[in-house]
C-alpha cells in the first residue's frame, strides 16, 4: 500500500525525533488518532520515563500517555535504527543560539545524519525545528540526496514550522493551522495530508523557505511589538504615566491595533532567539536586519531597568539594595509554565546579586532553580516570608500566586506584569513597570 493510503488509514508508522515541548505533544496527537508512533530521543532518562507513561510536559497528561503506551500506539526509544521502519519522520530538536548569537544547528544536523543513515525509498521527512531560511533545502536536501535518492520521487521532504504555545489551554495542537512547504508539489501534498489528520487546517505554501520565513516573521513580529511595548513603558515612566492604562485605552480601538504587554524582558526558546537566526542569515547575504537588532537591544535592556525600579522603590522606603532581602515571584519565562530557558528572571536575579542583594524566589512550577550557573533558594509564598523581605518583585504573573497576601504583607512591591491591577496599594509601597 502506498504512503498516501497508509496516511489516510492512519496506519503509516511515524517517528518524531526529539521528545520535548514540541515533539511529545505532536507524537501524542498522531498516536491519539491511531497512528503507531515512535518518539526518538537522545535523553535516556526521558526515554525511560516516557515508556512508563510519565509525561514531563504540562500540556500532555500522563494518563493520556500511559493509555497510548499500553495500547502499543506510542513508545520512546533512543535507537536511531528504528527510523528504518518509519514511513514519516518528523524532526523536532532544539535550535539554540551560540554565545556569539549565531545559530547552533548542531542538533538538527545530528538528527538529519541519523535520518540519512536509514533513509529509504518511500519515506517522508519533515523538519519542524525553527531555523534560518534555507536550512531544509541547503542542508537537509543536500545531505539526503548525496546517496542518489531523488526528492519528490524516491523520498519526500518538507518544512512545517511548529507554532504551539505551551501552557495555552485555548490553542492545542489541533487548533493551530500547520503551514507546509514541500521541496516539490508531491512533498507538499503528502506532508499536508499527514498533518491534516491531526489539525483542523494544514496549508501548503510554495517552498520550504516560505514556510521557514513565515515562522520567523511571526516571531520577529512578536519580538518587535514586545520591544515597542517595553520602550513605551520606558517613555511613560519619563512622563509619569501608567503604560498599562495607555495600552488598555489604545486597545479599545476595534481595528488596526493589537495590544502587547511590556515586562521584565523576553524569554523562552523562541522570541529571543528565532529573529536572530533570520538576522544571521541576512547578514550572510550582506543585509543588516535593523528592526531585529533594535528590538533585541530594547528587550535585553529590560532586566537592568527592573533592577533600577527595585533600587528606586527601596530608596522610597529609606533602604538601599546592598544587603536587601528580595523575594522574586515567578522565575519561569511566562505564566503557567516551568520553562526557564532565556527567562529574564535569570538576568534580573544575577544583576540584583551583583549589586549586593539577597534573593529568594517562589514559583509553583519551578521546584529548583539551578540554571546555567545561577542558583537561588526557593521559598513558599507565605506571610512570614513576605514580611521578611524588603521588596517583593513580581517577574512572572502565575495565576497560582496569592496576590492578596502580597498586598497585605509586603513593605514594597515592584510589579513588572501589572499583576496587582485589581488591588489598591498605597503609592509609596508599589512600583509598577
Ligand atoms: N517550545 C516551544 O514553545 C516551541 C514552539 C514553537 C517552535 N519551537 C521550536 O521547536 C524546536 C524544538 O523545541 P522544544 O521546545 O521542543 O525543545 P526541547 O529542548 O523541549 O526538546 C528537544 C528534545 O530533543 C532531544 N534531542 C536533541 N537532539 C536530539 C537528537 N539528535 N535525536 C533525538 N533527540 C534529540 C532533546 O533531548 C530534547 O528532549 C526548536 O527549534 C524550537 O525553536 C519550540
Amino acid at each position: 500500500m502506498e504512503l498516501r493510503t497508509r496516511i489516510a488509514h492512519h496506519s503509516a508508522r511515524i517517528a518524531v525525533i526529539g521528545q520535548g515541548y514540541v515533539g511529545l505533544p505532536l507524537a501524542v496527537a498522531f498516536a491519539q488518532v491511531g497512528f503507531p508512533v515512535t518518539g526518538v530521543e537522545v535523553d535516556l532518562d526521558r526515554v525511560e520515563t516516557l515508556n512508563r507513561g510519565v509525561s514531563h510536559i504540562r500540556d500532555v497528561e500522563s494518563d493520556t500517555l500511559k493509555e497510548l503506551v499500553t495500547a502499543g500506539r506510542y513508545r520512546a526509544t533512543s535507537a536511531m535504527e528504528d527510523l528504518a521502519e518509519s514511513e514519516a519522520i518528523i524532526i523536532c530538536v532544539p535550535t539554540p543560539l551560540r554565545k556569539s548569537k549565531e545559530p547552533d544547528i548542531s542538533f538538527v544536523l545530528a538528527a538529519a545524519a541519523g535520518v540519512k543513515k536509514y533513509l529509504r525509498p518511500g519515506q517522508l521527512v519533515i523538519l519542524e525545528s525553527t531555523t534560518y531560511p534555507g536550512t531544509t533545502e541547503e542542508l537537509l536536501l543536500q545531505m539526503f540526496t548525496e546517496g542518489g535518492l531523488r526528492v519528490g520521487k524516491d523520498f519526500f521532504l518538507a518544512f512545517s514550522p511548529e507554532r504551539i504555545d505551551p501552557g495555552n489551554p485555548h490553542f492545542r495542537v489541533r487548533d493551530i493551522p500547520k503551514i507546509v512547504g514541500g521541496v516539490t508539489p508531491a512533498c507538499s501534498e503528502l506532508a499536508t495530508l499527514l498533518y491534516g489528520q491531526i489539525v483542523n487546517k494544514a496549508m501548503p505554501v510554495s517552498s520550504p523557505t516560505v514556510a521557514e520565513l513565515a515562522k520567523l516573521y511571526e516571531n520577529t513580529f512578536r519580538s518587535v511589538n514586545i520591544a515597542l511595548a517595553n520602550e513605551f513603558a520606558l517613555m511613560c515612566a519619563h512622563l509619569g504615566v501608567s503604560v498599562w492604562e495607555v495600552i488598555d485605552a489604545a486597545a479599545t480601538k476595534p481595528f488596526g491595533f493589537m495590544p502587547f504587554s511590556p515586562g521584565p524582558g523576553i524569554g523562552g526558546h523562541c522570541i529571543p532567539i528565532d529573529p536572530l537566526y533570520l538576522a544571521w542569515k541576512l547578514r550572510m547575504n550582506g543585509y543588516e536586519a535593523r528592526f531585529i537588532a533594535l528590538a533585541d537591544e530594547v528587550n535585553r535592556s529590560m532586566p537592568g531597568h527592573v533592577v533600577n525600579l527595585v533600587v528606586d522603590g527601596l530608596n522610597r522606603r529609606g533602604k538601599c539594595l546592598k544587603g536587601a532581602q528580595i523575594l522574586v515571584l515567578g522565575v519561569a519565562y511566562k505564566r503557567g509554565v516551568a520553562d526557564l530557558r532565556e527567562s529574564p528572571a535569570l538576568d534580573v536575579i544575577a544583576l540584583l546579586r551583583h549589586k549586593g542583594a539577597q534573593v529568594r524566589y517562589a514559583d509553583p512550577f519551578v521546584p529548583v532553580l539551578a540554571h546555567e550557573g545561577l542558583a537561588a533558594e526557593r521559598v513558599e509564598l507565605e506571610a512570614e516570608v513576605v514580611r521578611q523581605s524588603d521588596a517583593v518583585l513580581i517577574l512572572t504573573d502565575h495565576q497560582e500566586f496569592d496576590y492578596q497576601l502580597v498586598v497585605q504583607e509586603a513593605d514594597l512591591v515592584v510589579d513588572t506584569r501589572n499583576a496587582l491591577r485589581h488591588f489598591t496599594v498605597p503609592q509609596e509601597r508599589l512600583i509598577r513597570l
